[in-house]
């Protein structure tokens, strides 16, 4: 996540010459532009990579933007931007993204966390509310940690199981919680979805993959080609992992609590009859974004019931 090394002794490569960083900015905007980058888009991710090369804050930026560029700066630049042409994901360029106001690392194992799924982390934390005391929480398909690390920072009594079936994005996520000072209080599993995993827990939370392989072709490249497939398909309707994960959560979850996840655009009706259909569980919501779209599942294991 830091930036990368600039050598103030090596000799200057054809990409260094006394242009200002602004003047390497702009090129690498038009670049990006070109390239068929919606130009905010372009424009903000020209700079974000200069910053995240220069190891400079926005602040710093917008004052030393027409100082002339450190000696090694145009090469390191020039390489990440061919990588932003080709549609890498910005956060796999810089190493982190953003998420619940947390710096969470990222790598190609893992999902880049999306803003959408604070959505999950609010309801979590609602219905979490009246838990001052300790709480278990499990997070399915943890990835980057990052519904795991939200969790556990804004509830320091809760201690967090989180699963991921990849061992590479276990790897990460434990990185993740360990730099935000949360390790001692997540569990990180290789499961299948709940496998194995003890009982009785007071919520179960997840963000299973759940985007149909026949939307792949409608697919931003940055999804399509970078992130991981493991990450984004559940099965020719979008359903296969959701119906694998719904009914092994009653076995798993206290009488009076919470089964909450993430589910795609259009995945409304299945989860809500998965959901009426599995024994112990009772819906209790399914969440809209902010765009008005149903995006996360809240069920509830009824007490004296299943
Ligand atoms: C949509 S990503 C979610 C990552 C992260 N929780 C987030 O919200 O950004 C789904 C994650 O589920 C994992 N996964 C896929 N199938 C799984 C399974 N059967 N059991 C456990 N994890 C699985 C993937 O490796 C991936 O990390």
């Amino acid at each position: 996540m830091s930036a990368p090394r600039l050598s103030s002794s090596a000799p200057q490569d054809a990409a260094d010459d006394m242009s200002s960083v602004g003047v390497r900015v702009m090129t690498a905007r038009q670049q990006l532009r070109s390239s068929g980058l919606p130009s905010e888009m372009a424009d903000l991710d020209a700079r974000l990579i200069a910053q995240h090369v220069l190891g400079w804050t926005t602040e710093r930026f917008l004052t030393d933007v027409h100082t002339v560029a450190p000696i090694g700066f145009g090469a390191v630049y020039e390489r990440l931007i061919r990588r932003r042409i080709a549609r890498e994901p910005l956060a796999y360029i810089v190493g982190h993204r953003e998420f619940w106001g947390l710096e969470i690392a990222v790598t190609p194992a893992v999902l880049v966390p999306r803003p959408e799924t604070e959505l999950l982390v609010e309801a979590a934390l609602e219905f979490l509310a009246n838990d001052a005391g300790p709480v278990t929480i499990v997070d399915a398909c943890t990835g980057s940690g990052c519904i795991a690390i939200a969790l556990a920072s804004e509830r320091p009594a809760a201690t967090i199981v989180a699963t991921d079936i990849s061992g590479e994005a276990l790897t990460v996520a434990h990185a993740n919680a360990a730099r935000h000072g949360v390790a001692d209080r997540i569990k990180l599993v290789r499961a299948d979805l709940l496998s194995g995993i003890g009982g009785p827990v007071d919520a179960i939370v997840g963000n299973p993959p759940y985007v149909p392989f026949c939307d792949r072709a409608v697919l931003a490249s940055e999804v399509a080609h970078h992130e991981p497939g493991l990450a984004i398909f559940g099965g020719e309707d979008g359903m296969s992992v959701i119906e694998r994960f719904v009914p092994q959560a009653p076995a798993l979850i206290r009488e009076g609590g919470m089964l909450m996840f993430e589910f795609g655009r259009g995945l409304d009706e299945p989860v809500e009859e998965l959901i009426r259909q599995t024994p112990g569980l009772t819906l209790v919501e399914l969440r809209r974004d902010l765009q008005g779209i149903p995006r996360v599942a809240i069920a509830r294991r009824p007490a004296g019931g299943g």
